[in-house]
């Protein structure tokens, strides 16, 4: 140990943690606003937000509420929202996910009409909220997800969402080669400048319950993903396939969820150059509020807490349901 002549520490930490300023300049990372992407519901038929019992402060809009929540966070700074469709009806393809009068397919034109280029413009690109069996893709003759033959419809998804001006597609599905096949449908379809997220580490995760009540989806014949989503075992695995989105022209990656990948994060981080988002899920959001919600736990020092965490791991940005509170604190600081 470094000791000075009578005998103490030579060097005292705490001297850096004297004071709110000294903490400042001394603080190795940063949480702002421009870090944040809004998640954001959006369902076909009807004329007032609904909230979302399990994701409290979160609605299900319509597409006016949606306009409007969208012009709140471009006033606050926040550079992005990713969007996800409630449909009326499913079928067992998903045809609703590709529809040029889809829901999503509205509201993307919706907001882009409200915020131009003042904030980017993600959608969702799966099937599941579409599809009246709950999976990410076609399911074939022995209850699988077929692979291939999914991928034909992501590539249809992602022209549909880019006719309507999508600025970044983000296939949440975890199929095989996805990221190829949605790179070529858009290239042939003259969306060039259309961005790809990729969900390059996506697992099989118990903390998207919420999400499901928020997108009305129940997986059939209390099915899982755990054939197409990742194991939590595994962290070399997500390697290999951050690896391979990058490879396939994933323009931007992510782990998901986040708080219980802080090592995928940070192996990511080391392996690929391309902007990292983490996913802070609706399971990570319901429980701090559930905790706060009973008085045990302060839900912003929290919030803030594993926000900034997420990005001490090594994300860029980070997809929140705290997106829009954040902002407004971070407005009044
Ligand atoms: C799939 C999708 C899911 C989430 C984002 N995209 C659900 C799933 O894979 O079951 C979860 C997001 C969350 O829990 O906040 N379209």
């Amino acid at each position: 140990m470094d000791l000075d002549s009578s005998g103490f520490p030579a060097r005292r930490p705490r001297r850096m943690r004297s004071s709110p300023a000294m903490r400042r300049l001394v603080a190795e990372t940063r949480l702002g606003v421009d870090d944040l992407v809004a998640p954001l519901f959006v369902r076909e038929g009807i004329t007032r937000p609904q909230p979302i019992d399990s994701l409290p402060g979160v609605s299900q809009h319509s597409r006016d509420s949606l306009r409007a929540e969208v012009t709140a966070l471009a006033e606050l700074g926040v550079p992005a929202l990713i969007l996800f469709g409630v449909p009326e009806r499913k079928d067992d393809v998903g045809s609703g996910a590709w529809d040029p009068d889809g829901i999503v397919q509205l509201a993307i034109a919706d907001v882009k009409a409200e915020v131009g280029d003042s904030m980017v413009v993600m959608a969702d690109l799966c099937l599941d909220e579409y599809t009246d069996h709950g999976h990410c893709g076609v399911v074939d003759g022995a209850g699988r997800v077929d692979n291939d033959a999914t991928l034909e419809l992501y590539g249809r998804v992602a022209n549909a969402q880019a006719a309507a001006g999508v600025d970044v597609v983000a296939p949440s599905g975890m199929m095989d080669g996805q990221v190829a096949a949605i790179r070529r449908a858009l290239d042939g379809d003259a969306a060039t400048d259309v961005a790809i997220l990729a969900y390059s580490a996506k697992y099989a995760s118990a903390f998207y319950g919420p999400f499901r009540d928020a997108v009305d989806v129940t997986i059939a014949d209390g099915g899982d993903r755990r054939g197409y989503q990742q194991d939590p075992a595994n962290a070399r695995e997500a390697a290999e396939e951050l690896r391979m989105d990058v490879a396939e022209g994933a323009d931007m990656v992510m782990v998901k969820p986040a708080l219980t990948y802080l090592d995928v994060i940070t192996r990511a981080r080391d392996l690929v150059n391309v902007p990292l988002a983490a996913y802070q899920v609706s399971g990570e959001y319901a429980a701090l509020h559930a905790a706060a919600q009973r008085g045990w736990l302060d839900l912003e020092a929290a919030a803030l807490e594993q926000l900034l965490a997420i990005r001490r791991a090594g994300a860029d940005f980070i997809l929140t349901y705290f997106a829009r509170t954040m902002a407004e604190l971070f407005a009044q600081a």
